[in-house]
């Protein structure tokens, strides 16, 4: 696997169907992105690094990972040539070897996990390295039939059925997870031009927001006439309000208020995302 992905380093970033689709999958991870954080990132399967790069200005940290010194070794080229020095690489395979207590607010795994063998381990690994709030992206091919690598070696799932990759998510440990096509590949083969769909899977962790979720699932039960969040300072609430409003408004059609003082409001998406 590692050898295949070395032979391909030199000429991977010239290829673009790779950038085309880098461009869709860092959107797709940017959106998801809380507002003015910088993000401990894990790059998995990061490659020559296309997304970690992309990604690094708005990161605090990056950790790129990958089995292929050869592809590894010109992401650090490339992370000298821009002079990106907060990130790191790492060649290391984590379903056979754990990275120990280092934990990250998000976790992008692009095109990598059809790789995977172990898709179950993978993913328990990626829960436990999560810090409570932060989430996983995993974009990788929508199940197909086994035409898209002109050589399939190391291909260890022919794209992924998202019912059931989304199963597996939850039965990992992510409450919260959604789906969205976010590219499509379109490759010639002899019955013409097949177009292979991309997804982008985010699976959320658990946080602040979750525990007054379960609160108030039990006293919606006696269907009151509002709901009111109250709280004295910004850690109090909440820091997502706007999310936290509109993951209550999915489960209810109860009137939501908030009461907050001035410092909540300081914050950018506590003033605008509630509305
Ligand atoms: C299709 S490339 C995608 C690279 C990059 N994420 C991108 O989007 O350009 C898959 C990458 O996964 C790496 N890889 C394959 N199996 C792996 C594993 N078990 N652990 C870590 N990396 C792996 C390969 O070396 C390769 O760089």
């Amino acid at each position: 696997m590692a050898e295949h992905f070395d032979r391909k380093a030199a000429e991977w970033d010239a290829n673009d169907r790779h950038r085309a689709l880098t461009a869709d999958i860092v959107s797709a991870v940017e959106r998801e992105w809380p507002v003015d954080s910088s993000p401990r990132l894990l790059d998995y399967g990061a490659g020559t690094g296309l997304c970690s790069l992309a990604l690094a200005p708005r990161c605090s940290s990056v950790v790129a990972m990958d089995v292929s010194a050869g592809m590894l070794s010109r992401l650090e080229e490339k992370a000298r040539a821009t002079g990106i020095a907060h990130l790191q690489t790492l060649q290391q395979d984590l379903c056979s070897e754990p990275l120990g207590g280092q934990r990250f607010d998000v976790i992008l795994c692009a095109m990598t996990l059809h790789h995977v063998k172990d898709v179950d381990i993978l993913l328990s690994r990626f829960h436990s390295m999560l810090e409570p709030g932060g989430f996983i992206a995993i974009a990788d091919l929508e199940q197909e039939d086994g035409t898209f690598h002109d050589d399939p070696a190391g291909v260890h799932h022919n794209g992924f059925d998202r019912d059931c990759l989304s199963r597996k998510m939850m039965a990992v440990g992510f409450p919260f997870v959604s789906m969205e096509t976010v590219h499509r590949i379109r490759k010639t083969r002899d019955t013409g031009i097949i177009e292979y769909p991309v997804f982008c899977a985010i699976g959320r962790m658990r946080d602040a927001g979750s525990a007054v979720l379960d609160e108030l699932k039990w006293k919606l039960v006696c269907r009151p006439d509002d709901i009111t969040l109250s709280g004295s300072g910004e850690p109090t609430l909440y820091s997502r309000l706007g999310e936290l409003v509109e993951r209550i408004r999915a489960m209810t059609d109860v009137p939501v208020a908030v009461l907050t003082n001035g410092s909540l409001l300081w914050q950018k998406d506590g003033r605008t995302e509630p509305s």
